[in-house]
């Protein structure tokens, strides 16, 4: 049995959230527990989504859960962004800052399991936006940076 372990979620300030994320090359164990480490962090502290990079690894990774299971996918591409919605986010490392920010309201990534097997996600609403704020983690792009009105 693998022992989970919570990690330190990095704040906004710190300058590895900043930082341009590297694709990852290494689909090992090593990879697999800092997935499995991420969902618990993010469970324990009731997010929807959390990006590599809030854990201080500056790896291409995220894994998102809105409700309706566990998705997680490394080195992740947009290649499909349609429509548009407006709507609220946080981030777990931006505390007590809500904002409304504007997404695309469908999106499709193409990226690969933990494995290293190519796969294909496609999410609406909430779903989209939670891709769409994880992926600009990647780039070292806060939600804070977009925020139309601050609530
Ligand atoms: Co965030």
């Amino acid at each position: 049995m693998i022992q989970l372990a919570l990690r330190e979620i990095r704040k906004k300030g710190d300058e590895i959230l900043n930082k341009k994320c590297k694709e990852v090359t290494v689909f090992d164990k090593k990879l697999a527990i800092l997935l499995d480490d991420m969902y618990e962090t993010m469970q324990k502290h009731d997010g929807v989504g959390l990006a590599a990079p809030q854990v201080g690894i500056l790896k291409r990774a995220f894994v998102v859960d809105i409700g309706e299971g566990r998705i997680e996918i490394v080195n992740p591409k947009i290649v499909k962004a349609e429509g548009s919605q407006i709507g609220q986010e946080g981030c777990l490392s931006v505390p007590d800052v809500w904002g409304d920010v504007e997404r695309p309201n469908s999106v499709t990534l193409e990226g690969f399991d933990r494995d290293g097997n190519k796969i294909e996600i496609s999410g609406t609403e909430l779903l989209a936006r939670a891709f769409c704020h994880e992926y600009d983690h990647l780039n070292g792009e806060l939600f804070t940076d977009k925020i139309i009105e601050e609530k």
